[in-house]
């Protein structure tokens, strides 16, 4: 599945401006905020390159579905994506504490928001550990020292599509 021109716009727009929303899991789903990651070309496909700390509520459920999605705002939801992040999943539902509305993703075990305009589905296929390989000193003592470090996802875009 490759995104369109226009597509590709409004994620960058997002990532750049007050950033996306992320969610995972079926059973107990859970939404996090970032302006971080990526979208570019591995193996001949395209893939979503998602960073995300372990110890978050976010990790343990993408370890265990190895699936996300990336809703792409495209009204203003500033005040959502701010209060999201300081919100953990382990101690409240996100979905309703910021009255968003989840639904079923078309191809993944997920939920998507309904209040987004740009759905991005993604089937992770490869995980890497940026401490596990070199890392500039600077880069390490700056994000790591002392603090979790971030799982790589990389997500194959197996679905992507306009919400109506
Ligand atoms: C602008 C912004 C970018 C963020 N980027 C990331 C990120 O790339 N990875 C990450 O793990 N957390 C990131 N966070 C923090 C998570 O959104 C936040 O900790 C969230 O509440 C995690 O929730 P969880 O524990 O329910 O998964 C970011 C927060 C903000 C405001």
């Amino acid at each position: 599945m490759v995104l369109t021109g226009i597509q590709r716009k409004k994620l960058d727009d997002a990532l750049r401006s007050g950033g996306i929303f992320v969610t995972c899991g079926k059973k107990n789903p859970n939404l996090m905020s970032t302006h971080w990651g990526a979208l570019g070309s591995f193996w001949n496909r395209q893939i979503f390159v998602l960073p995300v700390r372990k110890g978050k509520r976010s990790h343990e459920i993408l370890e265990e579905y190895k699936s996300f999605a990336v809703s792409v705002p495209t009204t203003d939801m500033r005040h959502e994506l701010m209060l999201c992040d300081s919100m953990s999943g382990y101690t409240v539902n996100k979905f309703e504490a910021l009255h968003l509305h989840p639904k079923r993703a078309r191809k993944i075990p997920a939920y998507v928001l309904g209040d987004c305009g740009l759905i991005l589905e993604c089937k992770v296929i490869y995980t890497a550990l940026p401490t596990d390989g070199f890392i500039e000193d600077a880069l390490r003592a700056d994000m790591y020292d002392g603090k979790e470090p971030h799982v790589m996802y990389f997500g194959e875009v197996v679905e992507c599509y306009e919400n109506k």
